[in-house]
């Protein structure tokens, strides 16, 4: 009679238990089922009074019950707590995450990275120089002495001289590094100078007193190197630069360092030299500066003269970034102004 009564208590908590679906109706159920005042555990407590027989027969049953029931209870509790935890630190795995602000780099980096493959592909190596220089690099070394007219090309940042021997200035361009390169090294080689040099003028949407350069040397034995070796040069690197042919032209001038001088344009890649308001309807582009170096320049770096012959050209980074970007005003690139800088 205890038998299945026993059963049936077993049956009906067992799957209570298996139903239950929170913890109020769990502590409800084990009150019910598991608790010294359920069913289960009156009977528990009445084995004493059973006779031997009947205490052999029911008392196994009854224990074996509250052991099952006992897992049944646990079991429920673990499941619901563990559906609570899911519940609390659920996520859904298809809602777009939120970006963590990255940064890039700045469009004149990119762009010099860009220009420095370009020549790493024809053979150049990458050099650089300090933007503070001293007076000697930057004019002496390029055979422009202090009386000179030429010094007056640039217009410069003198640094203060505080004690030092030597004067220094903020370089006004990236020539300066050219006798540095040489002291170091013996032709052949050929070098590219990437850098940020300095004027010290009034800005407006063409001038900025802070800008950037890249300068091309190439050096080896004399009668090696000639003009030629220069336009080719150039004609090459304007071409992978601007993904399409392009047409270098020279055009007399002077500068201390080279002999003979040149101004170089290239032909309008904005309109195909057809004339545009860019290139002023000539169908040209001014570049930059160029030139066969001149023998001064070797010996000031301690070369021998007349062993040596070389070409020397810069041109405006800057300026090409306006002309590839089609940017209006050079006061951009220097300006801090992210809304600037993140369309790049
Ligand atoms: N350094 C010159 C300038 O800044 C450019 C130049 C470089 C000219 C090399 C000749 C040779 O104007």
């Amino acid at each position: 009679m205890h038998g299945k009564r026993i059963a049936e208590i077993m049956e009906r908590g067992m799957r209570a238990f298996s139903e239950a679906e929170d913890e109020s109706v769990l502590l409800a159920l084990e009150t019910e089922y598991t608790g010294r005042k359920s069913a289960l555990g009156e009977i528990l407590k009445g084995l004493k009074d059973l006779s031997p027989e009947e205490k052999k027969e029911v008392g196994p049953i009854a224990n074996e019950a509250r052991l099952a029931l006992g897992r049944a209870a646990s079991a429920a509790r673990t499941r619901i707590e563990t559906r609570k935890l899911a519940e609390d630190e659920r996520f859904d795995v298809t809602i777009p995450g939120s970006a963590a602000p990255l940064g890039h780099l700045h469009p004149i980096t990119r762009l010099s990275h860009e220009i420095e493959d370009i020549f790493a592909g024809m053979g150049f190596s990458i050099a650089d120089g300090p933007e503070a220089e001293t007076e000697f690099y930057n004019f002496d070394a390029l055979n422009v002495p202090a009386d000179h007219p030429a010094r007056d090309m640039q217009d410069t940042f003198w640094l203060k001289q505080d004690g030092l021997d030597e004067k220094y200035v903020l370089r006004t361009h990236t020539s300066s590094v050219q006798v540095r390169y040489m002291e170091s090294h013996v032709p052949p080689f050929r070098i590219v100078i990437p850098g940020r040099i300095f004027r010290n003028e009034a800005t407006d949407a063409s001038h900025e007193h802070t800008f950037h350069q890249f300068e091309c040397l190439m050096v080896d034995e004399a009668g090696s190197v000639t003009v030629a070796h220069f336009k080719h040069t150039a004609e090459t690197f304007f071409r992978e630069f601007f993904g399409r042919d392009v047409e270098v032209r020279l055009r007399p001038s002077f500068f201390p360092f080279t002999e003979p001088s040149f101004e170089f344009d290239i032909s309008c890649i904005l309109c195909d030299a057809k004339g545009c308001p860019v290139c002023k309807k000539s169908g040209w582009l001014e570049i930059g500066g160029a030139g066969m170096v001149h023998q001064n320049v070797f010996t000031a770096a301690g070369y021998e003269e007349g062993k040596y012959q070389g070409f020397a050209w810069g041109f405006g980074l800057t300026r090409l970034a306006m002309m590839k970007y089609r940017i209006p005003d050079i006061r951009l690139f220097m300006g801090g102004d992210v809304r600037f800088i993140r369309q790049f």
